[in-house]
C-alpha cells in the first residue's frame, strides 16, 4: 500500500474515533511522523492533502523543513539544549519542553528570532527512567516557570505512555492535568493506540507507521 491510501484509511479511523466519541472531526490534528523517511514519502503526503509533519531530530527537521516549507513542522523528539537553535523558527510547535533549563533555552532562541515559539510540556506519565518528559509532580511548576517566558506559548501537554501497558489511564491523567492547568492542546496516540487516545480527548495525534510503514534503520 502506499502513502496516499494509508493516510486515507487513517483519516477514516480518526473520523470513526471521533465519531464513537462524540466529537468533531477538526479537533484533532493528525501530525504525520515522517522521522527517517525520505523528503520523498513527505511529498507524497503532502500531495494527498497532508499539511503537518513530526520529526524527532532537529538535523533532520531542518533538512526536511527547508525543502518544504509550505508544509507545518512540529518538533517532537527528546531535545538537547545544544540543538534547540536548529529547532526554533522552524517548528510551528515544540511537544518536548519539559525542563526549566530547556524552556530558558527555547524562550532566549525566540527573542533572538523576534518569534514566539509555542509548546506543549512533555510529561512522563508512566515515570520510566530512560524516557524524557517532566515527573508529573513537577508540571505545576514547569507551566508556572514558562508561564512567565514572554517569547514561550505554552498550548497544551504531551505523553508517551509506556508501550507494555494499557495507554488509557496514562492518558486519562494526562487529560486531567491539562484541565487543571487550564490548558487546551492534549497531544497522545500513536500508530498503536490513537483510536484511544481520541476517545480519551487528544487533540493531537502523531501517526507515523500506519502513515509511512516501517521506518527505516538508521
Ligand atoms: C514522540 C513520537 N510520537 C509518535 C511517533 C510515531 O509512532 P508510530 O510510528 O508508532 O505511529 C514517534 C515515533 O518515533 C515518536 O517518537
Amino acid at each position: 500500500m502506499g502513502v496516499a491510501e494509508n493516510l486515507a484509511r487513517v483519516q477514516e479511523r480518526i473520523r470513526a474515533a471521533c465519531s464513537r466519541a462524540g466529537r468533531d472531526r477538526d479537533t484533532v490534528q493528525l501530525v504525520a511522523v515522517s522521522k527517517g523517511q525520505p523528503i520523498e514519502a513527505v511529498l507524497l503526503a503532502f500531495a494527498a492533502g497532508q499539511t503537518v509533519f513530526g520529526e524527532n531530530y532537529a538535523q533532520e527537521l531542518h533538512e526536511k523543513a527547508d525543502a518544504l516549507p509550505e508544509a507545518e513542522w512540529h518538533f517532537i523528539g527528546a531535545l538537547q539544549t545544544n540543538k534547540v537553535k536548529i529547532v526554533v523558527g522552524h517548528s510551528a510547535l515544540v511537544h518536548t519542553c519539559d525542563r526549566a533549563s530547556l524552556a530558558n533555552e527555547l524562550s532566549k532562541r525566540a527573542e533572538m528570532k523576534n518569534i514566539v515559539q509555542r509548546v506543549l510540556l512533555e510529561v512522563n506519565v508512566g515515570r520510566e527512567p530512560q524516557k524524557g518528559g517532566a515527573l508529573p509532580e513537577q508540571v505545576d511548576a514547569l507551566h508556572a516557570a514558562v508561564r512567565e517566558m514572554e517569547r514561550l506559548r505554552c498550548d497544551g501537554l504531551m505523553c508517551i505512555p509506556p508501550p507494555e501497558q494499557d495507554p488509557r489511564p496514562h492518558f486519562r491523567a494526562l487529560r486531567e492535568m491539562r484541565d487543571r492547568l487550564g490548558l487546551r492542546e492534549l497531544s497522545m496516540g500513536m500508530t498503536a493506540d490513537f483510536e484511544a487516545a481520541i476517545e480519551e480527548g487528544a487533540t493531537i495525534v502523531r501517526i507515523g507507521t500506519a502513515i509511512f510503514g516501517e521506518r527505516p534503520r538508521r
